[in-house]
């Protein structure tokens, strides 16, 4: 079996194959590294992949909760048509700050919003419809925000959420590990839920083991 050394280095040859040195998302890693964000932002071939998702689907209306510093939001927001609409729902005031920075330098500030709030109570205040929604805030709140983008998404819209293994977490998700009880209850949802079709693309690179998960709301 391969090693964790191996899986980074065919990751780093995947993300420079497809997804190499953009000066943009380089500067947004550099500015959320010096505001002391955590360095938890999606990889560059998870930023392609969710990009791409968008883009499959042609979505014009994307909601994401959990925006850190918008290198996501960035890749989101570059999937979007001249008209589209991307809002962004962070907590941290000063992850705020850095999110609306990245956004007006990658140009995304017309069409891209940052909310400050909590995640379920601005989801609540949404109205439908979002056309994809990119879960990526606190784990244990997954189940409750699966609710409200169950209600937002359109009949055919994609729900993604990341951080759904967490190194195998999610199998014995212990009592003292809330992320992994919300991960995997979510999962749960997910599998079990008669308006969605789902999967889980299990991931593992330099940003060590983990997992995407992918729903689609059916028609
Ligand atoms: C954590 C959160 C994330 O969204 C992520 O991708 C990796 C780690 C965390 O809170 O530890
Ligand atoms: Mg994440």
């Amino acid at each position: 079996m391969a090693d964790g050394r191996l899986f980074e280095d065919v990751d780093t040859y995947i993300n420079s194959l497809f997804a190499g040195p953009d000066a943009v998302l380089d500067r947004a890693i550099e500015r959320s590294a010096k505001a002391g964000l955590p360095d938890i932002q999606l990889t560059p071939g998870q930023g392609k992949l969710i990009y791409m998702l968008a883009k499959m689907i042609g979505a014009s209306r994307i909601l994401e909760v959990g925006t850190l510093g918008g290198y996501s939001t960035v890749w989101l927001g570059r999937a979007l048509p001249e008209d589209g609409e991307l809002v962004s729902v962070e907590l941290e005031s000063s992850h705020v700050q850095i999110a609306r920075e990245t956004l007006k330098d990658a140009g995304l500030s017309r069409l891209c919003q940052v909310i400050e709030g909590r995640g379920l109570d601005e989801m609540a205040a949404l109205d439908p419809y979002f056309d994809m929604v990119f879960l990526d805030a606190n784990k244990d709140g997954y189940p409750a925000y699966l609710r409200q983008a169950l209600r937002l998404t359109r009949p055919g819209g994609l729900i993604a959420a990341d951080n759904v293994v967490r190194e195998g977490a999610v199998l014995q998700p212990s009592k003292v590990d809330p992320n992994a009880i919300g991960a995997a209850a979510f999962n749960q949802a997910l599998a079990s839920h008669p308006q969605l079709e789902a999967i889980i693309l299990q991931q593992v690179g330099i940003k060590g083991h983990d997992g995407l998960a992918v729903a689609r709301v059916k028609d």
